[in-house]
């Protein structure tokens, strides 16, 4: 029997701060508001030349160094995200570039909010099967880009950011107990993000775009999404835990979804524990969806909120309807990584970038002699026609 365990863990936020003062100078809105109805006082931005790609690569790589494990030697990417640059290549393909993580297979995973949890499971049962050795699950956001940011019901609640686990296989037990995955499309209009300009059918006119979307940025009905978080959370993380053979008495710690303190106050009314029991860095993040369960990990661990042989429980929520948790075994020590190994680990990622220029180079200079035209040449020779 094999166990899936958290070996290595790490976060990225962009270094731009945007305060609620100053989205207040950008949409009617106030410090006050936001911060009583969200618990949101500040949450990232990333820079033009971020991507979810970037910053997913820079958790990841934190996480990989935590676990002192050779990109060569990852065998699996999990990115959950909501914002890749495309749908495909994925923005899972791109970081397996970035790391030169040259064995392994690499694929995006689309469940929102939710979608770290959902890639938890999906990489610790591909461990417990013995399908692959290791694996690293990302969730990574840029959810910046996706905003209308004149809509101040959504724009002042999302941030940008990343944060990854590394999960190896043992024998020891412990690590990844138990799972649940839930879903419900019949509210996937609550919250939505249309994937690209959405006109299905442009020869049928305007009145024919799905459910009246005219752009991809998201859209929201929050009461009712928080009607729905407030219902599941309470839910998922008791058949979670009843799974793994544990109470709520065990869990030393619940790591949600940052969404809103409001939320995860009444969750803990539900479950009748204090909602110090929960971790909550949305303070300072906002809500950074995928990537918002990875990061307050990290956060936790760096405050010393998790000790050896703690449970700790994982819930999300979010678009489609989705919602999921998992229980954790907090049990293996990561060996210290000593600075000069650091070091020479980012080192290797410059090594990884030059290996990927060259091979595309050898790509173009064989398309050459083979005398194919680029898809640069062949897209210049469609327009001169
Ligand atoms: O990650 C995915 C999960 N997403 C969530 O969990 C979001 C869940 N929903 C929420 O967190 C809350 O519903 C919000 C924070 C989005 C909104 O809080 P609310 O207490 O549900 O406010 P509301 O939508 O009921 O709006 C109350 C009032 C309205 O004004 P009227 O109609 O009462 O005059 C809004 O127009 O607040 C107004 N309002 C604002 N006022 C100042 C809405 N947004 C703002 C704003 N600043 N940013």
């Amino acid at each position: 029997m094999k166990y899936a365990h958290i070996v290595g863990w790490g976060s990225f936020r962009p270094d731009k701060i945007l305060t609620n003062n100053d989205l207040s100078r950008m949409v009617d809105t106030s410090d006050e508001w936001i911060y009583t109805r969200t618990g949101i006082r500040e949450r990232r931005i990333a820079s033009e030349k971020e991507t979810t790609a970037t910053l997913a690569f820079e958790a990841a790589a934190r996480a990989l160094e935590r676990a002192d494990l050779h990109p060569s030697q990852v065998e699996l990417i999990i990115v959950a995200t909501s914002t890749p640059e495309y749908i495909f290549p994925s923005t899972a393909c791109r970081v397996q570039d970035y790391l030169g993580a040259t064995r392994a297979g690499a694929f995006d995973l689309s469940a929102a909010c939710s979608g770290f949890v959902y890639g938890l499971s999906m990489a610790s049962q591909a461990i417990q099967t013995e399908s692959v050795r290791n694996a690293v699950v990302i969730g990574a956001e840029t959810m910046s880009r996706v905003l209308d940011w004149q809509d101040r019901g959504t724009c002042i609640l999302f941030g940008d950011g990343a944060g990854a686990v590394v999960l190896k296989g043992s024998s020891i037990p412990g690590g990844v107990m138990a799972n649940t995955l839930r879903s419900d499309g019949s509210g996937g209009n609550l919250l939505s993000l249309p994937a690209v300009y959405h006109n299905p059918m442009p020869m049928l006119g305007p009145e024919y775009l799905h459910n009246g979307h005219k752009k991809n940025t998201v859209e929201m009905n929050g009461r009712q999404v928080f009607r729905f978080a407030t219902q599941v959370i309470a839910s998922s993380i008791e058949e979670t835990i009843a799974k793994a053979d544990l109470t709520i008495d065990d869990i030393a710690l619940i790591v949600p979804h940052q969404a809103n303190t409001r939320i995860i106050e009444t969750a803990a009314k539900r479950l009748k524990i204090p909602a110090e029991r929960f971790y909550m860095n949305v303070h300072a993040v906002g809500n950074t969806s995928a990537a918002s369960i990875p990061i307050a990990l990290c956060d936790a661990v760096h405050d010393g909120r998790l000790r050896p042989d703690d449970n700790v429980v994982f819930v999300g929520f979010g678009g489609g309807l989705t919602w999921a948790s998992s229980v954790v075994k907090w049990n293996v020590t990561p060996p210290e990584v000593s600075l000069p190994r650091r070091e020479w680990r980012r080192a290797r990622y410059i090594a990884a970038r030059g290996r990927s220029k060259l091979k595309k180079w050898r790509r173009k200079l064989i398309d050459r002699v083979a005398g194919s035209p680029t898809p640069h040449a062949r897209m210049r020779d469609a327009d001169r026609k």
